[in-house]
């Protein structure tokens, strides 16, 4: 079976921006392989003897976790850095760190905050970085969401996917991946909680070449009229706790509760990157529905970042 892709071969992962839609297809099909291999409890070793470095400067289960299982999964060891625990905690500057550890592994996973901060990790460091989330950007995250939206819709061109809340990382990150793919999305955000204009404007561009529509509005029942795939994600993202209180009232109209959901079409899914807040972005009858996939999303990551892994590494 062919599981790698040549072009990404030692590349970054940083937004799917930089990401042709052969690209993502050809990604989520080694994904599907690897699952089903997995599935049927069939060893598939190709990374023995590498390492990835995973370093952590927010909290994290889901990718933490899943680029760890991963790697174990692919033959290769995966290192949890927690940034408090690096030199990087005490002042050594990512330049320095980026080519410390390049003499160690073969890539570098990192969660941070400022996204130009993975950009600079990205161009010291002579190894693939990957993006385990950034204050703009989830890629990772997207690329499972895409999956999902597949097994389940069994397409993703013409699919129209609402996302509902705050125009943070996951926002960008979906709205870059339905348009390379053809998904129509739909953006629903409070005034002043916008995706940044630099993401929609890239997201424009890829959706002229594939067909699909993207809009941004300030209605989440004009998001959400029949659409087949319904997203949200917290109202407040790790590192911005101090606002945590008038976010909470500015969010309230985005809600995804049961009355919102009549706008979709009957059959709509819904999705979340979690961790969830029941009560606040979603309420529990919507997430803990038939309808919710949540928990297959959070699966795909493994199976995503185990493509992207054998993708870059071997
Ligand atoms: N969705 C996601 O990235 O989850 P974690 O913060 O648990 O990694
Ligand atoms: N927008 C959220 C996503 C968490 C996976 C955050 O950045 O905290």
């Amino acid at each position: 079976m062919n599981t790698t892709i040549s072009s990404l071969k030692g590349k970054d992962v940083l937004t799917l921006i930089d990401f042709s839609s052969e690209q993502i297809y050809e990604l989520l099909a080694i994904a599907q392989q690897l699952k089903q291999k997995q599935q049927a409890g069939e060893s598939y070793t190709p990374l023995v003897g590498k390492t990835l470095a995973m370093i952590f400067e927010k909290p994290s289960t889901r990718t933490r976790v899943s680029f760890e299982v991963g790697m174990t999964q692919l033959g290769g060891h995966a290192l949890y850095l927690n940034s408090n625990d690096l030199q990087l905690g005490r002042g050594e500057t990512i330049a320095d760190t980026a080519r410390v550890l390049a003499q160690y592994v073969d890539a570098i996973m990192i969660r941070t905050f400022a996204h130009q901060k993975i950009e600079e990790l990205a161009e010291y460091a002579d190894v693939p970085v990957i993006n385990g989330l950034t204050d703009d950007d989830h890629p990772c995250q997207a690329l499972a969401d895409l999956l999902t939206i597949y097994e389940v819709k069994k397409q993703l061109k013409g699919i129209k996917l609402a996302y509902v809340g705050d125009g943070n990382n996951v926002a960008h990150a979906l709205m870059i991946a339905a348009a390379k793919v053809g998904m129509d999305c739909a953006v629903a955000c409070p005034v002043g909680y916008e995706p940044k204009e630099q993401y929609v404007t890239a997201a424009k561009e890829a959706a002229a070449k594939t067909g699909a529509t993207i809009t941004v509005t300030h209605s989440p029942e004009e998001a959400v009229q029949a659409a087949d795939v319904i997203y949200t994600d917290v109202w407040t993202s790790m590192g911005q706790e101090q606002e945590s209180e008038q976010r909470l009232a500015v969010f309230q109209p985005f809600q995804v509760n049961s009355q919102l959901m009549k706008y979709a079409k009957d059959d709509y899914m819904f999705l979340h990157c979690l961790p969830a807040h029941r009560g606040e972005e979603v309420t529990a009858d919507v997430i803990d529905s038939g309808h919710s996939y949540v928990f297959q999303q959070a699966g795909n990551r493994l199976h995503v970042q185990k493509a992207i892994l054998v993708s870059l590494l071997s």
